[in-house]
């Protein structure tokens, strides 16, 4: 097999999306776009991943890591074959093959591209992309076939003339080619078109002219062919992920009651026959273990651990806290911040007052312990196992060490 690297365009300014922020960096379901596209390279074996960035690029420098990045910068956006020949200097000599895709691409999974590389491989051809047919083709470069229903090249849709709108055919942007080819190609690129770009698609469109064998994976799914280029765009995007983890959830011997009302952070993990009731959100890295119940109406965030069997009802939010094994907080409770015992018993409407007004401080509940409604747990306070706390109690640790004393 020949050495494979990959190529991700992520350099764009986005004026659709109307950002401060690198188009790449924004999110869906809790993680950068950029993050998902990589992830897919990872999947099928890339030896190193060229990403092309411009726009904001040291934003986006700093949320990734990993041997395996190059970053390739382009100073001026002048275009998608522009951006991949800012990577000549590394590639060059390079003989092997390379992907191309779109750091805007979220939804693009590694076995489309093992598709693309079995197909490619299977053909002998000098390069592979991808073609989808869509309802609305609106935005996307169109697949022009000739008569006999080779493909001819890929027109921009500010380009087509009318008949050539109307073809459903599109490119979804990803593209499997012989480096030698591709730069190639590349090098001949002229921004002969309205917007005044050097086009990816017309280098594809170059080297069908020359002669080589280009093939395609026809069909893809439109989901899988979606570019994010709007804010729009990025809410479809964001609900198809988000079907798509909480399918794998699911699969995984997750409940979910309500799919369609309950949003789940793709960082999220949760075990085994836990039951999360409609209305649920939950964001950032939160580890959910077995045999949970979830809600209705629950709001779990950033570096939330709940062990197995534990029980979080209606308007519970936790934050930054470990819950220990048959932890109940069942009604309009607030825990930040906190380590909760085993089997503690959080009565409704009792909160960790963890912000001072300067920082934030933690609270700390030892198992068995029993706090009754309405408490107010003032951090930093920290209270010994199978305490008892009444209801509507104002709990700091001052008062919490007098009662030690009277002992
Ligand atoms: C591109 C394709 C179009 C395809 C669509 C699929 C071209 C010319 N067009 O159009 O055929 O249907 O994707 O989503 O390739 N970028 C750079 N540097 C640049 C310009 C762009 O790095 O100078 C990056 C962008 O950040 C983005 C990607 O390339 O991640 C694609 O650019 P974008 O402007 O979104 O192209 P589309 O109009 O979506
Ligand atoms: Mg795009």
């Amino acid at each position: 097999m020949a050495e494979r690297v990959a190529i991700i365009l992520a350099a764009g300014v986005s004026s659709r999306m109307n950002t401060q922020i690198a188009k790449v960096l924004h999110e869906v379901c809790g993680r950068p776009m950029l993050a998902y596209v990589l992830d897919a390279c990872r999947k099928v074996g890339v030896s190193k991943i060229y990403v092309v960035v411009g726009f904001s690029a040291g934003q986006v420098k700093e949320r990734f890591d990993g041997n395996d990045i190059v970053w390739v910068q382009q100073d001026k956006q002048l275009g998608t074959a522009h951006a991949v020949l800012c990577c000549k200097e590394h590639l060059k000599d390079f003989t092997g093959e390379t992907l191309v895709l779109c750091g805007d691409a979220p939804l693009i999974q590694g076995e489309m591209l093992r598709t693309l590389m079995e197909k490619r491989e299977a053909e002998q051809s000098a390069a592979i992309l991808a073609t989808a047919v869509l309802d609305d083709p609106t935005g996307y470069g169109r697949i022009i076939r000739d008569a006999y229903g080779n493909i001819q090249g890929i027109i921009e849709d500010g380009d087509c003339t009318r008949e050539q709108l109307a073809i459903k055919e599109v490119n979804p942007s990803y593209y499997l080619f012989n480096n030698t080819v591709l730069f190639e190609a590349i090098e001949k690129v002229r921004p002969d078109n309205v917007k005044k770009e050097y086009y990816l698609t017309d280098a594809v469109s170059d080297i069908i002219a020359t002669g080589h064998k280009v093939t395609a994976v026809t069909a893809v799914r439109p989901e899988e062919a979606m570019g994010v280029n709007s804010r729009a765009e990025l809410s479809t995007a964001s609900k198809i992920m988000q079907r798509r983890i909480q399918r794998q959830l699911m699969e995984e011997g997750v409940t979910i009651v309500d799919p369609d009302n309950t949003w789940i952070d793709a960082r999220a993990q949760i075990g085994q026959d836990t039951v999360i009731e409609p209305f649920t959100y939950i964001h950032g890295e939160v580890k959910i273990g077995q045999g949970c119940r979830i809600g209705p109406f629950a709001y779990l965030r950033h570096g939330t651990v709940l062990k197995n069997d534990v029980v979080l009802g209606v308007y519970a939010e936790v934050k930054n806290s470990t819950l220990a094994d048959g932890v109940r907080v069942r009604h309009h409770s607030y825990i930040g911040d906190a380590t909760v015992g085993q089997n503690v018993n959080v009565g409704a409407g009792s909160v960790t007052a963890n912000f001072d007004g300067e920082k934030v401080n933690r609270t700390s509940i030892g198992n068995d312990c029993y706090i009754g409604s309405g408490a107010i747990l003032i951090a930093p306070l920290e209270l010994k196992d199978g305490l008892h706390v009444g209801a509507g109690t104002v709990v700091s640790q001052e008062s919490v060490d007098k009662l030690g004393q009277k002992d």
